[in-house]
Parts: C-alpha cells; sequence; structure tokens
C-alpha cells in the first residue's frame, strides 16, 4: 500500500501579469468564442444525437458559446450495457492500475488541464478564477488524491488470523453499474462522484447538471487522456427524468451517488424503493443535498471576526455553495458593529462578468434561481418584519446579478430564516445578550437541515454550550470561522437531516459505500 503521499494541491493566486492568469483568460476567451458541441460519451466514443441544447453564460446570457447533444432513452440503455461490459475487465484490474490512472489524472489537471477546467468553469457555471481556481482546479485534485489514499485505508483493513486459519477480506467493487448525478455548483463534485466509484472498481453511468457541460467534458477528456478505458465512466446530457427513470428500471443498478436538491434526492431515493424487487442487489444510496447554514454569534465573539465570517460564508461563490451560511444569529451588543464592518465589505465588491478579474462575484446560475431571489428579496422589501440592510438590487438585462444581501427581521422564523435560497442572501436575527441559550434552541427548531453551522466567541462555556445545543444541527461545524470551505483530506464534508446521508466527501467512508466486501477464510 505504497502509494504516494497525498497533499494538497496548492492555489494559485493569478495575480496580474502572471503565466497563469495569462493562460487563463486566453483559454477564456477561446473557449467563449469556440461554438463549441458537446457530445454523449459512450464506450469511449463521443455520442452526436443530433438533439442539442443550447448553452449560454449566466452572466451574459445572450451569447451563445456552444452546444451540447441530448441523450435519448436508447443513448442511455447503451451506456449501461457498455458500462457493464467495462466491468469484466476493469474490475478485475489490479488495483495500483486504477490509483495509476486517477493520480495521472489529477496531475493533468493541476497541469496542462489547469487553464481549460478553470475557464470553462468560469464561463458555463459563473465563477471567477479564484472561485474556479478552488473549486475546478485544487479541490478537485485534492479529491483525486486523497481517494488514492483512502483506498488504501480501507484495503489494509483485515480480520484477525491464526496459524491455522487466515482471514482476509477482499474489497469487491459492487455487482451491476453505479449511477452518479451532479450539481452545477461544483466541478469538484462532478469529477469526484464518478471517478471515486470508478476508482473502487465500479463502472459508472453520469449524468452533469445542464449548466456543468463545458466542465463535465473536460473532465471526461481528462479521464479519458488519463487511461481510463471504454465504458467505464459514461457521460449522458437530457432530461433529468427519462434518464433516471431508465437508469433505476435496470436490474443492475446497484448504487446511487448523488449531490444536489432535497427534493430531488428523496424522489430517486422512492423510485428505487419502488423498484427494489426488480435489483440484483440492494443499491447504495449515497446523497448531499440541501441546506440552511447558519452562524451563531456569542456576545464575546469579535464583531470584525462575526462580520468576515458573514460576508466570507454568504457571498463568496454567489452564496451558490451548500455550505453557505444563510442565516445568522447576532447578540445585540453586537449588532451595530457587525453592521457596520458587513456594509463597508459589501459595498467594496465589485459584481461582474468573470474575466475581469477584480470581480468579487458574479451571476447567478440561471434566470429560475434569479426569479427566486428577486421574489424573496421583494419580500423582504415589503414584509413589516423585514428589511434590506445592505444590497437588494437586482438586474438580468445581461446576466443574472443579484447583489449581495442582507436581510434583518424581527421574526427569527421570518420565511428566508427558514427556505433554502442559494444565492446571495443573508438574513440576521439579533438576539437579546442573555437569551443565548434560547437562541441555540431557535437554530435547531428552524430548519428541517444540518450541512453546516459556525459558532462564534471567545468564551468557552458559551463554545461548549453550542457545540451540544447544536450537535445535530450540522454535519461540519465550525468554531470561530465561517462555516463555508472544507478541503480535502482537511475537512471531510457532509450533512445529517434533509442535507443528505453524511458520507463525508472526501473520507474513507464514502469510498466503503461503493464496495461490497467479502470475506475468505482458509483454514490450513
Ligand atoms: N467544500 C465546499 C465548502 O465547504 C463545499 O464550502
Amino acid at each position: 500500500f505504497n502509494v504516494p503521499i497525498a497533499v494538497n494541491e496548492p492555489v494559485k493566486s493569478y495575480a496580474p501579469g502572471s503565466p497563469e492568469r495569462e493562460a487563463v483568460l486566453k483559454a477564456y476567451k477561446s473557449m467563449y468564442n469556440s461554438k463549441t458541441d458537446v457530445p454523449l460519451y459512450i464506450n469511449g466514443e463521443d455520442v452526436l444525437t443530433g438533439k442539442t441544447r443550447t448553452m449560454s453564460p449566466p452572466h451574459d446570457h445572450k451569447h451563445v458559446v456552444g452546444s451540447y447533444h441530448l441523450a435519448e432513452k436508447e443513448h442511455v440503455e447503451d451506456a449501461i450495457a457498455t458500462a457493464l461490459e467495462a466491468r469484466k475487465s476493469w474490475s478485475q484490474l489490479p488495483w495500483e492500475q486504477r490509483a495509476a490512472i486517477f493520480l495521472k489524472a489529477a496531475e493533468l489537471i493541476a497541469g496542462p488541464y489547469r487553464a481549460k477546467i478553470n475557464a470553462a468553469t468560469m464561463i458555463a457555471q459563473s465563477k471567477t478564477i479564484h472561485q474556479a481556481e478552488i473549486d475546478s482546479a485544487c479541490e478537485l485534485v485534492d479529491f483525486l488524491r486523497f481517494n488514492v489514499q483512502y483506498m488504501t485505508e480501507i484495503y489494509k483493513e483485515q480480520p484477525n488470523s491464526s496459524s491455522d486459519a487466515w482471514n482476509r477480506v477482499e474489497y469487491r467493487p459492487l455487482e451491476g453499474f453505479t449511477y452518479a448525478v451532479t450539481p452545477f455548483n461544483f466541478t469538484a463534485i462532478a469529477g469526484n462522484l464518478p471517478s471515486c466509484m470508478a476508482l473502487m472498481g465500479n463502472v459508472v453511468v453520469w449524468k452533469p447538471s445542464d449548466s456543468q457541460v463545458f466542465s463535465a467534458k473536460v473532465i471526461m477528456d481528462v479521464f479519458k487522456e488519463a487511461g481510463v478505458p471504454a465504458g467505464v465512466i459514461n457521460v449522458v446530457f437530457g432530461d433529468p427524468a427519462m434518464i433516471t427513470d431508465t437508469v433505476l428500471a435496470s436490474p443492475d443498478f446497484s448504487g446511487l451517488h448523488f449531490t444536489g436538491s432535497t427534493f430531488v434526492f428523496k424522489e430517486l431515493w422512492k423510485k428505487i424503493g419502488n423498484n427494489i424487487h426488480n435489483y440484483k442487489t440492494y443499491p447504495r444510496i449515497v446523497g448531499e443535498t440541501g441546506g440552511k447554514d447558519f452562524i451563531v454569534a456569542h456576545k464575546t465573539a469579535n464583531a470584525k471576526q462575526v462580520a468576515t465570517a458573514i460576508v466570507r460564508g454568504a457571498f463568496e461563490f454567489q452564496g451558490q455553495k451548500c455550505s453557505a451560511a444563510s442565516r445568522a444569529y447576532i447578540p445585540k451588543s453586537l449588532w451595530d458593529d457587525v453592521k457596520k464592518f458587513v456594509i463597508e465589505d459589501v459595498k467594496s465588491f465589485k459584481m461582474g462578468s468573470p474575466d475581469d478579474m477584480s470581480n468579487f462575484i458574479t451571476a447567478v446560475i440561471h434566470e429560475g434561481s434569479f426569479d427566486k431571489l428577486a421574489k424573496y428579496i421583494d419580500q423582504a422589501k415589503s414584509d413589516r418584519d423585514a428589511e434590506i440592510v445592505v444590497g437588494g438590487g437586482y438586474d438580468k438585462s445581461k446576466g443574472y446579478f443579484i447583489e449581495p444581501t442582507v436581510i434583518l427581521t424581527t421574526n427569527p422564523k421570518y420565511t428566508t430564516m427558514c427556505t433554502e435560497l442559494f444565492g446571495p442572501v443573508i438574513t440576521i436575527y439579533v438576539y437579546e445578550d442573555d437569551a443565548y441559550s434560547d437562541t441555540l434552541k431557535l437554530v435547531d427548531g428552524t430548519s428541517e437541515y444540518a450541512l453546516t453551522g459556525a459558532i462564534l466567541a471567545t468564551d468557552r462555556t458559551a463554545i461548549t454550550e453550542a457545540t451540544t445545543a447544536l450537535q445535530n444541527c450540522a454535519g461540519n461545524f465550525y468554531i470561530n470561522d465561517k462555516p463555508t470551505g472544507a478541503v480535502v483530506g482537511q475537512q471531510p464534508f457532509g450533512g445529517a437531516r434533509a442535507s443528505g446521508t453524511n458520507d463525508k466527501a472526501g473520507s474513507a467512508q464514502n469510498l466503503l459505500r461503493w464496495v461490497s466486501p467479502r470475506l475468505i477464510k482458509e483454514t490450513f
């Protein structure tokens, strides 16, 4: 199990004049005008179905950057058949060979493909270069490297033996094929979900989000160049219901690895339940879904630190992180200072297209998201128990731009304290300093989700109290930090309740879901 020691990929700065900045701007420009036509990828072949949909960047939605092909039912069936055929050799390949392929993929992304994958993420998912670099370069590379290390930790786990009986466990891939469904908001997740299942010897049908087609194409090009054989990972785009129904109707379906909305995940789970008598094996179900992530400040916290946690936690990545802070509870004695710092920070942000690298925030992903956010902002402007502290503007004439917005409410159960918005909007409730314990109860009782949360305090008793009172409210809990920014290999990521199955992305625990151990006892 002597594999290269996994290290986090350093984040590049993209300083003016730096070669990495020039490279990514060049890639962005050429991709922006390329009219790229993205095929399906089945059995190692590009498949042009003839039925296409155009793609436009969220920050410039009248400009067409390309199109992608849509699968029919027969393409999904081909992807399944092909995967099952590829499984015959892939599942028997020595694990070192699989590991080497994905380690090579990591190096391709860290090196020759870095500018391209960042540009694809900037254009189609509307991320700034710094957001793209953290996501599609570093986090994806980290997943690929650390998963190899986690795989060996699993393989090392063996039962006791004696001189006349040797007990050993073989970590077999699941029988059948697996299904990966990935979200628009992280290129790293797009790459991780199919690849970690494949690393463990599984074969995969992968449906990326429609808004992620550009980066999915780059990921697949990388996997192919790194040596992933034909049929091991197959990519289909198109009607999600048709694709999912076709996949879940197969008796060989053996696992779902999902990141996306709570509603869709529950619908998929229901469909799997309805089909359970048809499957050859009980399918594994792993999902990371919604969030209503919180920040609680105690009166002993530092106001500047609280403001930074709010601003970075809520507005980086346009608030489109499942971990993004979207509700905050601030004690009255800190509020004036926190408010002043938050307003100062927000007013200093520039919003606009990602190719202007001085922009801090870009557009939200699509019109549906924009309209939903605008509706809640308007409601807050007119509701008597809410007001806009800063932001509140929006404009979709060129791109889907929503200003970073802070809503203040006097009602701790106000709609935007409870509803997941998935955009750059945070709602704040100010509580009486001596109502700390009651406020912690409110935090627990306000949301069905339990993904991330943060407590800011200098008083140790207050920290302990929050850590205990909020123990079921977050799979990732941060003390004196923002609730975002989990790094692979350092903070395995995932939540419970309506936020998911909490099989931490970037962990041995996650990879264990993709194997079916066989115990072999041999007596002498
Ligand atoms: N890794 C991302 C974060 O924690 C999801 O913000």
